[in-house]
C-alpha cells in the first residue's frame, strides 16, 4: 500500500493522479491534479507538510522530506513543488521550494530553505545548498551548484514538455489498470 496516515493525516490525491504501488507517501502530502509518483519514491510528510503541484512528476528513487517546526524557525522547512515541475531519478528535495516549469535533474540535492524560482533548469547531480535561490531563466550545476548561463528558448519549452510527456505516460499506466 503506497498511501500511508500519519498522526491521523493522510496523503490527498487530486483527480488523475498517478502513484506507483511500491512508491511510499506518508502524512500530509497533498497531490494535485495529474501529478505522478514513479516506482520507490518515499515521501514523507510528518514532521511539517509537502504539497506537489499539477501535472508535476517525482520519478524513481527520489526522496522527498521536511524540516519540523521550532523556536528558532517557526514555519520549519515544508516542501512545496509548483506546477509542471520535472524531479528526475533519484534526487533529495528537502525542505524546499520549487515554483512552476522547472526540471530537477538526475541525483540533484535541494536543501532545506532553498527557493527555485518559475523555469529554471538544474542539471543532473547538482547539490543546492541551504537557503539559496536560483533565479528564474538560468541552468544550474555542479557540486556546490553554479549559476550556469540563461536557458535558451528550446530549453525553456522542454521544461514544460517534459512535465507533459509524464502527464501522458502516466494515463498509460492508469489505462492499463
Ligand atoms: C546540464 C545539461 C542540461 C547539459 O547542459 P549543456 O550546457 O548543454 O552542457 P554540455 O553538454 O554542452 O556540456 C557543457 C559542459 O558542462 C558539463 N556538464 C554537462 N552536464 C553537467 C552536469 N549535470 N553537471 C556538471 N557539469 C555538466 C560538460 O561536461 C561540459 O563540460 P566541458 O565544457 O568541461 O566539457 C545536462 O547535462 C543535464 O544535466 N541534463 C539533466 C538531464 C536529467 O537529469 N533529466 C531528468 C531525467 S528524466
Amino acid at each position: 500500500m503506497a498511501l500511508r496516515t500519519y498522526h491521523s493525516i493522510y496523503p490527498q490525491l487530486g483527480a488523475g493522479c498517478y502513484v506507483d504501488e511500491s512508491s511510499i507517501i506518508v502524512g500530509d502530502v497533498i497531490l494535485e491534479d495529474d501529478a505522478s509518483i514513479w516506482p520507490l519514491v518515499a515521501a514523507r510528510g510528518d514532521v511539517n507538510k509537502i504539497r506537489i503541484g499539477q501535472r508535476s512528476n517525482v520519478q524513481d528513487g527520489s526522496v522527498l522530506h521536511v524540516t519540523r517546526k521550532s523556536p528558532q524557525n517557526p514555519d520549519g522547512f515544508p516542501l512545496i513543488i509548483g506546477d509542471d515541475v520535472t524531479v528526475g531519478h533519484k534526487c533529495m528535495l528537502h525542505g524546499c521550494t520549487l515554483g512552476n516549469r522547472i526540471l530537477v535533474g538526475m541525483g540533484a540535492i535541494i536543501m532545506d530553505g532553498v527557493v527555485v524560482e518559475d523555469d529554471v533548469f538544474i542539471g543532473a547531480g547538482t547539490l543546492v545548498p541551504p537557503n539559496k535561490r536560483l533565479e528564474s531563466g538560468y541552468l544550474y550545476v555542479g557540486n556546490p551548484m553554479q549559476k550556469k548561463r540563461p536557458l535558451n528558448a528550446s530549453e525553456r519549452a522542454f521544461l514544460k514538455q517534459s512535465a507533459v510527456n509524464y502527464v501522458n505516460l502516466k494515463n498509460e499506466y492508469l489505462s492499463q489498470g
